[in-house]
């Protein structure tokens, strides 16, 4: 049962990670804010303030739409995002789920809106934030670039925002990186990826989108190598370097790779695109960054998926638990395509072997390829346009994923903010499965955990037990469940238990109210004390045709808010569960975000949940166990967890960075 450590009650930081580097912060440097205060004042302050804003905004796009029109979506307009060449940002199908257009939509006040801002995780100070773009680790620095309007909370205006970390939890926000300035970006300085040289230097490479709105790759590069913050940068004189080739849409044509040296000793770069409905990746080689040449063949193309944006490339190591450098290649290295789908907004990604003779790919298993539906993905719930990068100074390769609200655009607007990154995730093929990724919050996050409380307990059928750890909107949970042998028994030697695993899907099985044999079983986390509202992460386990168990990792959003205005999915996919391995996962709380990793990362779930009840002290934790008859034992640990520093940018922290 629960030890006897009373958890902390969340307090602030002594020391400041980013800018005490160990010793006592100069005391005049104490301006870093914590983040609850300026979240409540900021959204209060800037809300209606946006709300102004966005209803020009509107009126200023079409003078002909009212305020309603905000709330008017209809399956037959086009949004800015989709005229403008790039993939859906709203959540447009909102208003056709409430079947009822004249509903009202929930109403939110700015205590509840100003308590889904997040504590631990990575979003600017107001406005709206899309695709990470270029991270990469600098002279002692994690720089993480993104997607960023820094004029409203929606999608548009898109320039490069910028901000640095020494752990990646931490961050100082910097300056704009990269502003649309240019003929060959002035409709937006798009995504792109960043490149360190063998002599230590960088290039970006970025999408811009021209005055006349086609897609062009640009190079820049620092201004000045020996700035560890890189503030400043510079766009090549002769962009743009590369233009949509003879065949491919000017809308088709966008958010190039970091590059990776081919056997020859060129630099090799693959970049997104369809041709009719198949994505593809067209892969080019150059010596100079500035000059290219196609390859006639492509890295690969899958027929019926689409635009293919964002693609991402890497060598993952067979035997190895570190991450791999982009040019790394050999006997012992898969190669990974992920490719983030235009049409459904989902990160799909495959296991391969990579032929640099002439820069094609292709997946180990084909019933798996890339974008098709049964392909796999680096999550289930919410996590799209994601980009890895090698960090050379741990060995590790991290994953970035852009994580969109699931509510209305309204809302997003009322609260002066929109999207946020998940915690970075390290990489790596699961060497164990050898057929898919395994993914985990990076170790830097655990430096957020205070004090913890570990149970070990036995959960009887149809249990809901409450877990007392105070207040339950920041926490990192880690868990272990395993079911007991005699329940087990019971159902595989029970030839009247029907095998249910080659039916059941999370999405299209009930969610977590509905009871089978062996599940569904986990944590209700962000639930009030009546359980009005809550979000359950769960395993189910299924018996299936052959006798053989087969478990499902889920969550269930359809009961975590009374509002109507949010999208409330259930997530979740089939989990490799290997012999004699117990069920784990690890849940990630932090107001509005919920992640979920089961069996240690290889299949994961972000979700975005906005209670309305279950908030502030009222957001509690419950243990249940919804199985008809199996008896489940549960060992698992809960951290409260800390809030980041995330400081706003100001002349004297970039001065005292730039000392270090
Ligand atoms: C917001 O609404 C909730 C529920 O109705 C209420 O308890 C709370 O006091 C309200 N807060 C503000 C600032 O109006
Ligand atoms: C990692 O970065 C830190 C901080 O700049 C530095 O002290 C250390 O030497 C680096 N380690 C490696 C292996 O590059
Ligand atoms: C694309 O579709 C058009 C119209 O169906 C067809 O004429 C064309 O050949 C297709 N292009 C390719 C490359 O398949
Ligand atoms: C690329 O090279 C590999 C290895 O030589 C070969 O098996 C494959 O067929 C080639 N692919 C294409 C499209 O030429
Ligand atoms: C076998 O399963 C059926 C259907 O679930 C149930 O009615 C029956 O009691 C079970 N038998 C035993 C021996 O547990």
């Amino acid at each position: 049962m629960a030890s006897s450590d009373a958890l902390l009650p969340i307090s602030a930081r002594e020391e400041d990670p980013l800018l005490s580097d160990g010793s006592r912060s100069d005391p005049n440097l104490e301006t870093h804010f914590r983040r609850r205060p300026v979240k409540g004042l900021l959204a209060v302050s800037f809300g209606l303030l946006f709300i102004a804003f966005y209803v020009a905004l509107i009126a200023t796009h079409d003078g002909s739409r009212s305020k309603d029109a905000i709330i008017d979506e209809t399956a037959t307009s086009t949004s800015r995002a989709r005229l403008a060449g790039v993939s859906e940002k709203s959540n447009d199908q909102l208003w056709k789920l409430s079947g009822d257009r004249n509903t009202a939509a929930f109403a939110w006040n700015n205590s509840m809106l100003s308590w889904q801002r997040t504590a631990f995780h990575f979003q600017p100070e107001q406005n709206w934030m899309n695709d990470p773009n270029g991270p990469l680790f600098y002279k002692g620095y994690y720089h993480f670039f993104y997607q960023y309007n820094p004029n409203a909370a929606v999608w548009g205006d898109i320039v490069w925002g910028h901000a640095v970390s020494k752990d990646l939890i931490h961050w100082v926000h910097l300056p704009l990186a990269m502003v649309a300035d240019q003929w060959y970006d002035s409709n937006g300085v798009w995504t792109g990826s960043a490149t360190i040289l063998p002599d230590g230097s960088i290039v970006m490479l970025y999408t811009g989108s021209t005055d006349k709105s086609v897609q062009v790759q640009n190079l820049a590069y620092p201004e000045d190598p020996n700035d560890p913050l890189l503030l400043k940068w510079v766009k090549f004189s002769g962009n743009p370097v590369l233009v949509p080739p003879p065949g491919i849409l000017p809308k088709d044509f966008r958010d190039p790779t970091t590059a990776w040296k081919t056997s020859e000793g060129k630099w090799r770069i693959t970049i997104g695109s369809k041709i009719n409905r198949t994505g593809i990746s067209l892969v080019y080689d150059t010596t100079d960054f500035k000059t290219y040449e196609r390859l006639d063949t492509l890295l690969h193309a899958v027929p019926n998926t689409g635009m293919w944006e964002c693609v991402d490339f890497y060598p993952v190591s067979k035997t190895d638990v570190n991450g791999l450098e982009t040019s790394v290649n050999g006997p012992d290295v898969k190669h990974i395509v992920k490719a983030s789908m235009d049409d459904t907004r989902i990160d799909h990604y495959a296991v391969g072997t990579y032929f640099d003779s002439n820069g094609t790919w292709i997946p180990d298993d084909p019933t798996i390829d890339v974008g098709i539906s049964t392909s796999l993905r680096y999550d289930y719930g919410k996590f799209y346009a994601s980009k890895t990068f090698y960090d050379q100074n741990k060995s590790r390769r991290i994953l970035w994923g852009w994580i969109s609200e699931s509510d209305s655009e309204a809302a997003d607007v009322q609260k002066g903010w929109s999207s946020l990154q998940g915690i970075p995730r390290t990489v790596v093929l699961d060497t164990k499965t050898g057929k898919n990724l395994v993914q985990w919050p990076v170790e830097e996050i655990k430096s957020l955990r205070l004090s913890s409380k570990k149970f070990d307990m036995e959960v009887s059928p149809g249990s809901m037990i409450p877990i007392d750890v105070g207040s339950a909107a920041q926490l990192d949970i880690e868990a272990e469940f395993e079911i007991k042998k005699e329940s087990i028994d019971k159902i595989l030697g029970n030839a009247s238990v029907v095998a249910e695993a080659e039916e059941f899907s999370c999405q299209n099985s009930g969610g977590s109210t509905v009871r089978g044999a062996l599940g569904p079983f986990g944590f209700s986390v962000l639930a009030d004390e009546k359980l009005s509202e809550q979000t359950p992460i769960y395993f189910y386990v299924a018996k299936g045709k052959d006798s053989k168990l087969k478990t499902f990792f889920c969550t269930d959003t359809s009961r975590s808010s009374f509002a109507n205005d949010v999208i409330k999915p259930i997530y979740g996919s089939v989990v490799p569960v290997l012999k004699g391995e117990k069920l784990t996962m690890r849940i990630l709380v932090d107001h509005s975000i919920v992640e979920g990793f089961g069996q240690g990362g290889r299949t994961c779930i972000t979700s975005r949940v906005y209670p309305t009840k279950a908030i502030y002290g009222a957001a509690k934790l419950f243990l249940f166990n919804n199985a008809i008859d199996a008896t489940v034992t549960a060992s698992f640990t809960v951290w409260q967890m800390n809030s980041a520093f995330i400081h706003p940018y100001s002349e004297d922290v970039v001065r005292a960075l730039s000392r270090n």
